[in-house]
């Protein structure tokens, strides 16, 4: 191939790259209006929210749009396994540099007690009920 037809080439190959979706998400999105108002309390703060010019990202997962939640997803059934497990939202823990913050040490003690008061995890369990828990090594695998 000549150069020029091995860069239009690359291309396409980024234009389908970035169309494809994401099959970790198939089916989860888009969000219902609820689901996404559980995750904007619950778990954007610490997957997403740009806190002191900042995005705080856990584990590579975005959750602030339904289009970064597809694109940053690696698998749903670990997503299920967490909130089956009570690991998230997680024990108030931020990234290094936020963590001697102590009022968002306290909104995010307010937004695990909110979680458990407001019924966020049969929500969530709702929404991911076609979704069958694993323990996300198939991620590793890949
Ligand atoms: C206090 C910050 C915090 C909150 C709030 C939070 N997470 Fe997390 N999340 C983390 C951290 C830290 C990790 C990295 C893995 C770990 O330490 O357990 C993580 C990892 C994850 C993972 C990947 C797990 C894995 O091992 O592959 C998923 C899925 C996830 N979170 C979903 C959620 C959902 C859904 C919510 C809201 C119900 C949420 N998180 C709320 C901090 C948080």
């Amino acid at each position: 191939m000549t150069p020029r037809l091995l860069l239009s080439a690359a291309a396409v190959l980024t234009v389908c790259a970035h169309l494809a979706a994401n099959p970790a998400a198939d089916g989860l999105l888009p969000l219902k209006p609820e689901v996404r108002k559980v995750i904007d309390a619950s778990c954007v703060m610490c997957h997403g929210e740009v806190i002191d010019g900042g995005k705080e990202i856990r584990d590579d997962l975005d959750l602030s749009t339904d289009e970064l939640l597809g694109r940053t997803l690696a698998s749903a059934g670990k997503l299920k396994q967490v909130i089956l497990e009570d690991k998230m939202p997680h024990k108030p823990r931020l990234s290094r540099r936020l963590r001697d913050n102590a009022e968002l040490q306290a909104r995010l003690v307010a937004l695990r007690e909110n979680y458990k008061q407001s019924g966020h995890k049969e929500i969530l369990l709702d929404w991911l009920k076609d979704v069958t828990a694993t323990t996300g090594d198939d991620k590793k695998k890949e």
